[in-house]
């Protein structure tokens, strides 16, 4: 029986996400014969009943299909609203659009919501996990991550080698909201002096002492700190008149990047040391959502979309991809939903990695 699919990308953008788009139209049109609609800017187009059509090769005049190398994502997305208060409405407009299936790509937020309305009304739902923060649970690899990873990595080396030239300290504050995967894989392959992550407790004692070790030591006058937005103090460590708010709980006071984390931090270091480090402080902010999407986020993204089309031909839903051991594979929504967001184990590999080439990530080992 042909099938009529919706997808659609929720929260978020991050590069990738098209390419989820152009594997699964190709492998649903190539393969199956079915018909594949995009719904505009996720439950709003389910809201409104509004389709954009779908096919391979169709979106440049030349043929050449521009999806695979586009950051961003041609369906639009949003990731603010209150979803469930129009469910009703929503849940109509998947009835009126007659899918027989959709595919929704998101991080563990977006998930909730969209599988919550997939169970009130009955959907045949299949779900691909994305978000830079790479916290979606039961996945090694969210899509966009690697990116976004790269993204950073290349900042900092860019930031290198001005820090040396002025014998500074950079400050690079980088995204990931309560989750510090993408400060803890840059900062390890940036060569970063420090790295703060919400998951482990610093000290601004702590980061002084290593800097000041750099130059006792190894006569290093430069340093790269990498801040996650969420990066949380020892208790102990929090000042009255706190501008950026700091709670305890891992995250609690993130609103990166207006806040300024990294100015925050900056601005201890530079007080603890009596303005004998010179700091300077960068947000890379959406730069880490833009560009186009590198080797390994394509691979999985096309895995996701070509596997996704052949769950529902196999009638299997409510089931999302996973990537794990290099391989795709797929875990019942509700499990990974139930343990996310996935937070870094402060006693993983790659913390203990850190931890053996001299990085201070903290004042708990
Ligand atoms: O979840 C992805 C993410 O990029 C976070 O790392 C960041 O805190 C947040 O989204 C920013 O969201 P917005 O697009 O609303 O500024």
């Amino acid at each position: 029986m042909k099938k009529r699919i919706g997808i659609l990308t929720s929260g978020g953008d991050c590069p990738g996400l098209n390419c989820v788009i152009r594997a699964a139209v190709s492998h649903a049109t190539l393969t199956y014969n079915w018909e594949v609609v995009g719904i505009p800017y996720a439950t709003r187009g389910l809201l409104e009943r509004q389709t954009i059509p779908l096919s391979i090769h169709g979106w440049d005049l030349r043929g050449i299909d521009p999806l695979l190398n586009m950051g961003g994502t041609i369906l639009g997305s949003i990731n603010k609203g209150d979803t469930l208060a129009s469910a009703q409405e929503i849940l109509a407009g998947y009835e009126a659009l007659a899918l027989d299936a959709l595919i929704a790509v998101g991080g563990d937020g977006s998930l909730k919501i969209i599988h919550e309305l997939a169970n009130m009304g009955n959907w045949n739902l299949v779900a691909i996990p994305k978000t830079i923060d790479n916290d979606v649970a039961l996945t090694e690899r969210s899509i966009g991550f690697d990116t976004a990873v790269n993204t950073i990595v290349d900042a900092i080396n860019r930031l290198t080698f001005t820090a040396a030239s002025h014998d500074r300290v950079m400050i690079v504050e980088v995204m990931g909201r309560t989750a510090g995967h993408l400060a803890l894989h840059s900062g390890i392959a940036g060569g970063a002096d420090v790295i703060l992550i919400p998951e482990i407790p610093y000290t601004v004692k702590g980061i002084c002492e290593h800097l000041q070790e750099l130059r006792d030591r190894w006569r290093r006058k430069f340093g790269i700190v990498i801040v996650a937005e969420g990066a949380t103090p020892c208790l102990e460590d929090v000042s009255d008149g706190d501008s950026c708010n700091l709670g305890n709980a891992p995250g609690s006071h993130i609103t990166s990047p207006k806040c300024g984390r990294g100015q925050y931090i900056a601005d201890q270091i530079s007080s603890l040391t009596h303005h004998f480090v010179d700091t300077r402080v960068s947000i890379l902010g959406h730069i880490q959502r833009g560009g186009i999407p590198l080797a390994l986020d394509r691979l999985i993204a096309t895995a996701f979309g070509k596997t996704a089309v052949d769950l529902i031909a196999q009638e299997k839903y409510h089931q999302m991809l996973a990537w794990q051991n290099g391989k795709v594979t797929t875990v019942p929504i509700q499990k990974s939903l139930d343990q996310s967001p996935g937070l870094v184990d402060p006693k993983c590999d790659l913390v203990q990695i850190a931890h053996s080439l001299g990085i201070y990530i903290g004042d708990s080992e």
